[in-house]
């Protein structure tokens, strides 16, 4: 079966080419022991795609303080996490990319297909430094460009605009549940990485389960009429 009507396949980053979602959790948790609201992992999946400052927003929730801060306190906090998240990331090393990622990568550009970036991460940037995985990818769509972080559609909308590949032949690759969302609003077809991703037209528990023939192969599938 020709590849040819694939026309891109768009990764998100944190927790699909790299565990980063524990750092910014980590992070988030420090955060928020120091407001005195406790936050667990299951409350963290919430936060997986989701923008810092809504991130941040959805903190204070949970912990009754949405009304407690000024926007300029928001923002000094939100900050300070950055500030322990980039910490953290300093540890990261090409060693850091999830298994299987490469190879898979690999695979989709032996195809001839696009590869993109769909991260709201303002820090994607570095991360795909530390990696040393930024040649790799044929277009990065730019957090700070985008207004609306997932569920809403835009960051994938703006990666298969800037490969000029039309969404409805296009592949979106994520862990979260926000994410998934995300690629359905966008028309685009759904590949989960992890569990409870309910929305994903295609679903592996891990990175090294991912196989371009399979998917490429289940993608079509969903094609015929
Ligand atoms: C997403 C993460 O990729 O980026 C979220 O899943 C994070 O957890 C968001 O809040 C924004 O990241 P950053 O690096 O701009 O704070
Ligand atoms: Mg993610």
């Amino acid at each position: 079966m020709a590849d040819t009507r694939i026309e891109a396949v768009v990764f998100d980053l944190d927790g699909v080419i790299t565990d980063t979602a524990r750092f910014h959790y980590a992070a988030w948790k420090q955060l928020a022991g120091q407001l005195g609201i406790t936050i667990d992992e299951a409350f963290n999946e919430r936060l997986k795609g989701v923008s810092r400052m809504d991130s941040l927003e959805e903190i204070l929730r949970e912990g009754g303080q949405q009304d407690r801060f000024s926007l300029e306190e928001k923002e000094q906090l939100a900050s300070e996490k950055n500030e322990q998240y980039c910490r953290l990331l300093t540890q990261l090393t090409p060693e850091d990319v999830l298994p299987g990622i490469p190879e898979f990568i690999a695979s989709i550009k032996a195809a001839g297909i696009p590869v993109g970036l769909a991260s709201v991460s303002r820090n994607a940037g570095t991360v795909l430094e530390s990696l040393q995985l930024g040649p790799v990818f044929d277009y990065i769509a730019d957090a700070a460009l985008i207004r609306n972080s997932k569920p809403d559609p835009e960051i994938f909308l703006t990666a298969c605009a800037g490969l000029g590949a039309d969404p409805r032949y296009s592949i979106g690759v994520e862990d979260a549940p926000a994410g998934i969302q995300a690629i359905n609003a966008s028309g685009m077809f759904a590949v989960g990485v992890g569990k409870q991703l309910p929305g994903a037209d295609y679903l592996v528990q891990s990175t090294d389960q991912l196989c371009w023939e399979e998917i490429r192969d289940c993608f079509f599938q969903t094609l015929l009429p």
